[in-house]
C-alpha cells in the first residue's frame, strides 16, 4: 500500500515572530529540520517518492535535501489572510477587533477580508486531492492550514472540527490507506 507523507515547512523566520502568512526563510532551526527530514526520508528508500511543496520558500527549502523529483503547487500556498497577512494575532486583534471577533466565531466560514476562508481553501484543494488520490508515495509539503483540510478530508472530520486540527511544526504525518479511510501516523523531530 502507498503513504502520503505530509508535513509542514521548518520553522520559517516570521513564525519567530509570531507573523502570519508571507513568504520568509528558513530560521536555523528550520534549516535543522529540513536536514532531519531529508535524511529521514532518504533513508527509507521509499518506491517511487514523489514531493509536492507549496510555491512559498519555506516548503521549498524544508523539501530541497530530499532526494526525488519534485513539483511545485500553487494551490498548496497558505491560507490567504488578506489584509492580515504579516501581522500577529496581537495585531490582528488591535486592529480589526470585529474580525478577530467574527472568526473566533464562524472559523471554517470566515473569509479574511481580501483573503480566503477555510471553506475557500478547501475548494482550493479539490483538485489536489483528486491527484493525490491517484498517486503513489507522496511527501506533500505545505502549511498548517492546508493541512487541516487534507486531515478532514482523509480522517473524515467536520467543518466545525477542521480549523482547530493540531497539525505541530517539525513533525511528520504518515496516512496509509486501510480498509475504510486512513490510518495515521505521527513522527516527532526533536530539534
Ligand atoms: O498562518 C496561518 C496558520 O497556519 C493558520 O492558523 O487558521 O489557526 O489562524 P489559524
Amino acid at each position: 500500500p502507498r503513504t502520503i507523507y505530509l508535513t509542514r515547512h521548518g520553522e520559517s523566520e516570521w513564525n519567530k515572530e509570531g507573523k502570519i502568512g508571507g513568504d520568509s526563510q528558513l530560521s536555523p532551526n528550520g534549516v535543522k529540520y529540513a536536514i532531519a527530514l531529508a535524511n529521514y526520508i532518504n533513508e527509507q528508500n521509499i518506491k517511487n517518492l514523489r514531493v509536492w511543496t507549496s510555491w512559498h520558500y519555506r516548503t521549498i527549502q524544508t523539501a530541497s535535501g530530499v532526494q526525488a523529483p519534485q513539483e511545485r503547487w500553487k494551490s498548496l500556498n497558505e491560507i490567504d489572510a488578506g489584509v492580515c497577512d504579516g501581522k500577529t494575532y496581537a495585531m490582528i486583534k488591535r486592529e480589526y477587533p470585529e474580525q478577530f471577533a467574527a472568526r473566533d466565531k464562524d472559523k471554517f466560514a470566515y473569509r479574511y477580508p481580501r483573503g480566503e476562508s477555510y471553506e475557500d481553501l478547501v475548494a482550493r484543494l479539490e483538485p489536489v486531492i483528486m491527484e493525490l488520490e491517484r498517486q503513489g508515495n507522496v511527501l506533500v509539503v505545505s502549511h498548517q492550514a492546508v493541512f487541516r483540510c487534507l486531515l478532514a478530508y482523509f480522517l473524515d472530520k467536520n467543518s466545525e472540527e477542521l480549523p482547530y486540527l493540531e497539525v505541530p511544526l517539525h513533525s511528520l504525518i504518515k496516512l496509509t490507506p486501510v480498509a475504510y479511510g486512513c490510518k495515521m501516523e505521527q513522527i516527532n523531530f526533536p530539534i
